[in-house]
C-alpha cells in the first residue's frame, strides 16, 4: 500500500507530526536517514515523500545524514515518486549563499552578504562591511556561529582563538547586522505551497531561534546546547512568551515567498525577515525543515504539524487517483 514517508534525522521533531497523523488515520513510515545503504538497483516503494533533512544534522552526530539524504532525493525524483521538499529544497537548506541567490532572483532584499572560506578572507571580507556585522554558517540551523561584532579587530581576535568554529561546508559568511527597533523577528509559515501563519519570535535572549517544543524546554533533547536552560529562566521571569503567532499579518512579501518556494520545490518552510527603523524588511533564512512553537499554537488555535498532516493527506489521495486513472 502507498504511503507518506518521513525523511528525517531528529526523533524528537517527528514527534507531533506523528500524533498528527494517527489523528488523521493516515498511512506513515519514517526513513531515519544518517548511516545506512541504498541499493540503486531497487526502485523505490509508492508513497509520498516529506524530506524534513535538516542544515544542523551534523550537530546531532549525523554528519553525512543531509548528503545521504541528497542520494536518495535523486534515487526517487529519477523514479517519478512525488517529493515535497525535494532536491532543491534540500540544496538551498544547507546553503544560505543558495538562499540568499533564490530570494534576490525573486526580488525579495536580504543583508549584505560576503562568503569566506579562510580566516583571512573572513577578516578581509569584514573590512567591506560599513557597521556592525555578525558572522554565520554557511550551512547552519540554531544559529550556527552567528555571533555580532561592532569593530573588526574583535573579529580578528576571535577568528584567530580558540571559540572560533568553522562551518561544517567550511563557509562563512560575513553579514550586514540589521538594527530592529524592537527584538524580534519575523517567521512565516507556509504549508502545501499556502501562507499558513506568521510568528513573531523575540529575540532578546539570543540567535538560538528553534521553535521546536523540545528546544524551548531545554531538556537531553534540545539541540540548541546548554544555553538554553538559561534562557528559559530569564523567559519565566519576563512572562512573556517568546514566540507569538500573529493574527492579521498580510505583508506583500508572502506573495514572493510563495513563488520562490513554487519554483523550488518546497511545499512546506518557515522564511524568516528582520525589519530595520526604517520598516524595510530583510529576508536571511529559509527553513524547509520546519517546527513550530506548541505554546503559541496553542493560544493562536493554528497547529502547523496538523496542517501538514492534512496536505501530504491530500497528496496521498492526489497519487491513488492518478494511479487509478492510469490503471
Ligand atoms: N543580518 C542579521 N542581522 C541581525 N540579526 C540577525 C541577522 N542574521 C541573523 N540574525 C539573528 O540570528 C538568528 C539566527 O540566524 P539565521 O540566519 O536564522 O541562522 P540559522 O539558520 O542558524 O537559524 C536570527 O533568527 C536572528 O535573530
Ligand atoms: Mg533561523
Amino acid at each position: 500500500m502507498s504511503k507518506i514517508y518521513v525523511i528525517h534525522e531528529n526523533d524528537a521533531w517527528v514527534e507531533p507530526l506523528r500524533a498528527a497523523f494517527e489523528e488523521l488515520g493516515l498511512p506513515y513510515a519514517e526513513w531515519f536517514l544518517s548511516e545506512g545503504t541504498l541499493d540503486l538497483s531497487e526502485a523505490p516503494p509508492e508513497g509520498v515523500f516529506y524530506n524534513r533533512m535538516s542544515a544542523s544534522s551534523h550537530t546531532r552526530d549525523h554528519r553525512y545524514a543531509a548528503e545521504l539524504t541528497g542520494g536518495v532525493l535523486a534515487w526517487l525524483e529519477a523514479h517519478g515518486r512525488r517529493v515535497v521538499n525535494d532536491s532543491r529544497a534540500l540544496s538551498l537548506e544547507i546553503s544560505k549563499i543558495a538562499q540568499y541567490a533564490e530570494l534576490s532572483k525573486h526580488g525579495i532584499k536580504t543583508p549584505r552578504t560576503i562568503a569566506a572560506v579562510g580566516r583571512k578572507h573572513i577578516v578581509e571580507a569584514a573590512r567591506r562591511m560599513p557597521g556592525s556585522f555578525i558572522t554565520k554558517h554557511n550551512r547552519a540551523g540554531k544559529g550556527l556561529g552567528v555571533k555580532l561584532f561592532h569593530t573588526v579587530s574583535a573579529l580578528e581576535e576571535h577568528v584567530a582563538g580558540p571559540a572560533f568554529e568553522d562551518s561544517v561546508d567550511g563557509i562563512t559568511l560575513i553579514q550586514e547586522y540589521i538594527r530592529a527597533p524592537e527584538p524580534f523577528i519575523t517567521r512565516v509559515e507556509f504549508v502545501g505551497g499556502e501562507f499558513l501563519y506568521a510568528v513573531r519570535v523575540d529575540t532578546t535572549l539570543g540567535f538560538e531561534l528553534c521553535p521546536a517544543d523540545v528546544c524551548e524546554i531545554g531538556d537531553a533533547f534540545c539541540p540548541v546546547g546548554e544555553g538554553d536552560v538559561l534562557r528559559q529562566a530569564q523567559d519565566d521571569r519576563s512572562g512573556n512568551p517568546r514566540f507569538r503567532i500573529v493574527k492579521d499579518f498580510g505583508h506583500p512579501v508572502v506573495e514572493r515567498y510563495k513563488q520562490l518556494i513554487a519554483d523550488n520545490g518546497i511545499g512546506i518552510a518557515g522564511i524568516e525577515f528582520i525589519e530595520d527603523a526604517a520598516g524595510e524588511i530583510y529576508t536571511y533564512d529559509i527553513n524547509t525543515n520546519t517546527n513550530y512553537n506548541g505554546a503559541a499554537e496553542a493560544e493562536a488555535g493554528q497547529y502547523g504539524m496538523r496542517a501538514i498532516a492534512r496536505y501530504l493527506g491530500e497528496e496521498l489521495a492526489r497519487l491513488g487517483r492518478r494511479k487509478l486513472r492510469a490503471a
